[in-house]
């Protein structure tokens, strides 16, 4: 039996390789227009880096690390994300001496041991990049300047949400506000907000559960408890931001996955993903340089996931070339079969699928192959036994998950529904 790779790793093939490199060469035209060098950083390092800086209230800290003990006994960890790593060099070469203000990126794999789905993998790559030694607002919009240029000469178009975590003078009373605000609908949340009620209240009002989400309708906002500081700084980022011509929404449910933040934090996000819509996201950590062992200097950042990059960038050749991609191909076997599927592949392409299949009935093993070489996404096989049990099987080409469907009562409406599915 073969090796497959790991759940949630994924190889680049050739074909691919060509959007990863337009992407990375058009990221540091755009970084270095902007005056950021580039940094490389460990994929290793010292599990208290992360545990200290990302928080260990975090599902990342919590559970999504992949940390081993290395044969001298030391805990070690695989990057999660790459700002700790860049902060720590930053302090370990002392790097603030040389430039009072220092731009850095970095671009390379993160690890996390999420549960993978479209857009999310447990190996995936990021273009992230942090601005050190100043506190200045109008350089968080040039930080957010600089995301949503990369973005548009992709021809990639996002939305961009806005916040402000305030900070350690005035977010404590507004925990206190939540904290209290939650214990009134104690019993009343899910399992997971229930525990963070305790251990991190603020990431509850990013929860996506549509039960808890009516409850905090009327949960109070971070921005009507900043101190006047706060409140200052993040009226000039908007003002800094409409100066640009930058549209953003302001969400103050924005709370991010990560403790370090505070003051301004923003996510770009499509719909175009599914569950995941974040396709870049980053925010202020003015006192995680400090809490590393550094001088006490600000800074903000961002990251991009470039596997999100990638599938919008296929989505939107495909939405504008004829190629030859197929939706769905149906697999047919024998007389029976095949007199259902000709119908069906007609429905199918009147129900807006690209759809096809191989009239001619060979055998499954080439029809399989027909569907490979026609880039289907789904393959739809009706075979005898199958057809025996009236139902029919879908399988997703590229998960190789399968599953059974029940064969039409009535066409059309079979058809839309599967549309409606698959598209
Ligand atoms: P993050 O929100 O955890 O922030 O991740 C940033 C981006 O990385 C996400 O918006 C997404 O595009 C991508 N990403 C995250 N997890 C995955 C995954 N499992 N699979 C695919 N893509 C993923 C950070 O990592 C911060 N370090 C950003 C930052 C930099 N803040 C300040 N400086």
């Amino acid at each position: 039996m073969s090796i497959t790779a790991l759940k949630g790793f994924k190889d680049i093939l050739p074909d691919e390789v060509g959007l990863w490199q337009l992407i990375e060469a058009t990221a540091r035209d755009i970084f270095h227009r902007f005056g950021f060098a580039e940094i490389k950083v460990p994929i290793l390092e010292k599990t208290e880096l992360f545990a200290r800086s990302i928080g260990e209230a975090t599902d990342i800290v919590e559970k999504e690390m992949y940390s081993f003990t290395d044969r001298n006994g030391e805990s070690i960890t695989m990057r999660p994300e790459g700002t700790a790593a860049v902060l720590r060099a930053f302090i370990e070469h002392s790097l603030h001496a040389k430039l009072p203000v220092q731009k850095l990126y970095t671009v390379g794999p993160m690890f996390r041991h999420e549960r993978p789905q479209k857009g999310r993998l447990r190996q995936f790559h990021q273009l992230s990049c942090e601005v050190l030694g100043s506190e200045l607002p109008r350089l968080d919009a040039e930080v957010i300047a600089m995301a949503w240029l990369l973005l548009n000469e992709l021809g990639i178009s996002v939305r961009l949400e806005i916040n402000s975590l305030g900070c350690p003078q005035c977010r404590p009373r507004f925990k206190e506000t939540l904290v209290q605000f939650l214990a009134d609908r104690a019993g009343k949340l899910c399992d997971d907000c229930e525990r963070r009620r305790n251990t991190n209240p603020l990431r509850v009002l990013d929860c996506k559960s549509s039960h808890c989400q009516e409850q905090y309708v009327a949960a109070p906002s971070i921005l009507d408890h900043l101190c006047p500081e706060c409140s200052g700084h993040f009226a000039i980022v908007k003002e800094s931001l409409s100066a640009l011509a930058i549209p953003f929404r302001v969400n103050s449910f924005m709370v991010r996955g990560l403790d370090y933040y505070n003051r301004t934090t923003f996510e770009l996000v499509t719909d175009a993903l599914g569950a995941q819509s974040a396709v870049g996201a980053g925010g202020r950590y003015d006192g995680l340089i400090e809490q590393l062992g550094g001088p006490p200097l600000p800074g903000i950042g961002f990251a991009m996931g470039m596997e999100r990059l990638v599938l919008l960038l296929q989505q939107q050749a495909g939405d504008t070339s004829n190629g030859p991609a197929t939706d769905l191909f149906i697999a047919a076997l024998g007389e029976e079969a095949q007199q259902l599927a000709f119908p069906l592949l007609h429905g199918l392409r009147r129900a807006g699928l690209k759809a096809n299949m191989d009239l001619e009935g060979r055998s499954l093993k080439s029809q399989m192959k027909q569907a490979g070489r026609a880039d289907a996404a789904f393959t739809l096989i009706l075979g005898e036994d199958e057809m025996s049990r009236k139902v029919a099987v879908l399988r997703d080409m590229s998960s190789r998950e399968q599953e059974e469907i029940a064969l039409p009562t009535e066409l059309d409406p079979w058809c839309q529904e599967l549309a409606r599915r698959i598209r």
